[in-house]
C-alpha cells in the first residue's frame, strides 16, 4: 500500500468508525520530535498546539521516554487497592511543589480531577452540616471544566450543555473578572465553593485581572467557601510559573491538574489543602486506573523538568519571541485586535472584520506546515511545548505568516 492509499484508508476509518464528535483536519499524524510533527505523507509541521497544551516537553522527550520504558519493564498497573512506588512519590512531590496542599488524589484526566473536586467540595460542606441546598458551587461564564455531566454543568457555556439536560443542580454562573457580580452571587449564604481557571482557556485565553483572584479569595473566606483553581490548562509552567496562581499571590484550597503533568501520558491530579484534605475517607471516592505506575513514573520526570528554572526562563523567552513575531505579522496584515495571555498560553484575537474565521485560518496554517488551535471562533490559540527552541519558534512564525497571508488573499 502506498502512503497515499494508506492515508486515504485511515481518513475513511476516521469518518466511519469514530463517533464524529470532533472535526479533525484531513491528515494523519505519524511521528513527532520536540515541537515538530510529521504526517503519514512525510510532510512536517511546527506544532504550536502541543496536543491541546499537553505535550509540555515536546513530542517523544528522551527523559520521559526513558521513564516510561523503565517502568514498563517493571510494573504497569496495580489498581489503588495496592501501593506502588511511583504514585506515592508523585503525590509527595506534587504536595511539596504546591506550597499549599497536604494530600493528592491521582486520576486520568482533567474532567476526572474536576469531578473529584466537585465531590470533595460537596463532601466537605456535608461534613459541616450543610444540606444540599447550601452546597452551591459558583463557576464563570466562558469557563471550561470538562465533559462529564457534572463538569460540563460547571462549564458555563450552553453550547457544551445543550441536549444533555437534565443537568445536575448546585451550580451558579457569574461573569468572570466582575467581583461585584460574585459578591452578589455569594450574598445568599449558600455557596460552598468558587471554582475558576486563573486563565480561561477554551473561551478565548482570558487571564484573571490583576488582584481578581485575591478578591475572590477574600469573598470565599468571608462566606466560609472553598477556592478551587482549575489549572488543568494554565498550570505546570505554562503561564510562566509552575502553578499559575503563584502570579496572583493567593492560596487555594483545591487545585486540579492534568494535561502538561503527563507530557502526553494521560494523568490528572487533585491537590487538597489542609482545610479539605481530610473530608474524604475510606470508600468516599475512587478510580481503577488513576495514578497507575506508568503514568506516575512519567509525570514524576515531567514535574521535575517543568519546575526547573530552565523551563521558566524558556517560557518567558519564547513568549516574548511569539508576541514579537505576532506583532510583526500584524503590522503587515492587520488581523489581530490584540494578543493576550500569559507565558506560553497566548490568544491572538481576530479583529471584528475577521471574527468567526479562526477555523478557516487553522486550515491555512495546517496547509502551510504549522499547527495551532482556536479558542472559540474568534481567537487563535498558541500553546506550544514549554521547551520549544528559538529555531522552532522562528520557523513556526514564518509558516504562520505564510498561512495568514494566504488567508487574507483567499
Ligand atoms: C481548564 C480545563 N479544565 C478541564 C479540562 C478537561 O480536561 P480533559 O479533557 O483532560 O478531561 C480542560 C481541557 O481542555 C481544560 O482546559
Amino acid at each position: 500500500m502506498t502512503s497515499d492509499t494508506n492515508t486515504a484508508a485511515l481518513l475513511a476509518l476516521g469518518r466511519e468508525r469514530l463517533l464524529p464528535v470532533y472535526k479533525q483536519r484531513e491528515l494523519i499524524l505519524a511521528r513527532g520530535e520536540g515541537a515538530r510533527l510529521w504526517d503519514s505523507e512525510g510532510r512536517d509541521y511546527v506544532d504550536f498546539g502541543a496536543g491541546i497544551a499537553v505535550c509540555s516537553l515536546g513530542h517523544c522527550n528522551s527523559e520521559l521516554n526513558a521513564a516510561l520504558i523503565e517502568q514498563a519493564g517493571k510494573l504497569w498497573h496495580t489498581s489503588n487497592v495496592f501501593y506502588s512506588e511511583p504514585p506515592l512519590r508523585l503525590a509527595q512531590e506534587l504536595v511539596a511543589a504546591s506550597r499549599f496542599a497536604t494530600r493528592a488524589f491521582l486520576c486520568n484526566s482533567g474532567a476526572e480531577a474536576n469531578e473529584a473536586a466537585i465531590k470533595l467540595v460537596r463532601k466537605w460542606a456535608s461534613d459541616r452540616g450543610r444540606g444540599p441546598e447550601r452546597r452551591t458551587i459558583i463557576t464563570f461564564h466562558g469557563s471550561f471544566h470538562g465533559r462529564t455531566l457534572a463538569t460540563v454543568t460547571a462549564t458555563a457555556q450552553p453550547k457544551y450543555q445543550q441536549g444533555y439536560e437534565p443537568l445536575p443542580g448546585g451550580f451558579r454562573y457569574v461573569h468572570f473578572n466582575d467581583i461585584h457580580a460574585l459578591e452578589t452571587a455569594m450574598a445568599s449564604g449558600d455557596v460552598a465553593a468558587v471554582m475558576l481557571e486563573p486563565v480561561q482557556g477554551e473561551s478565548g485565553v482570558i487571564p484573571a485581572a490583576p488582584g481578581y483572584l485575591q478578591a475572590v479569595r477574600a469573598l470565599c473566606d468571608q462566606h466560609d467557601a472553598l477556592l478551587v483553581l482549575d489549572e488543568i490548562q494554565a498550570g505546570m509552567g505554562r503561564t510562566g510559573s509552575l502553578f499559575a496562581h503563584w502570579q496572583d499571590a493567593v492560596t487555594p484550597d483545591i487545585v486540579t491538574l492534568a494535561k502538561a503533568l503527563g507530557g502526553g501520558f494521560p494523568i490528572g491530579a487533585l491537590l487538597a489543602g489542609p482545610k479539605v484534605a481530610d473530608a474524604m475517607q475510606f470508600g468516599a471516592h475512587g478510580t481503577t486506573f488513576g495514578g497507575n505506575p506508568l503514568a506516575a513514573a512519567v509525570a514524576r520526570v515531567a514535574l521535575r523538568k517543568l519546575a526547573s528554572d530552565e523551563i521558566v526562563a524558556n517560557v518567558q523567552r519564547q513568549s516574548h519571541a511569539l508576541r514579537a513575531g505576532l506583532a510583526a505579522i500584524n503590522t503587515d496584515l492587520g488581523l489581530f485586535a490584540e494578543v493576550r495571555g500569559r507565558g506560553l498560553m497566548l490568544g491572538a484575537v481576530l479583529t471584528p472584520e475577521h471574527a468567526g474565521k479562526a477555523a478557516a485560518i487553522l486550515d491555512h496554517a495546517a496547509a502551510n506546515g504549522v499547527l495551532l488551535l482556536q479558542a472559540g471562533p474568534d481567537v487563535l490559540r498558541l500553546v506550544p511545548a514549554l521547551n520549544i527552541s528559538d529555531a522552532e519558534v522562528a520557523d513556526g512564525l514564518v509558516r504562520l505568516r505564510g498561512a495568514l497571508g494566504a488567508f487574507v488573499r483567499s
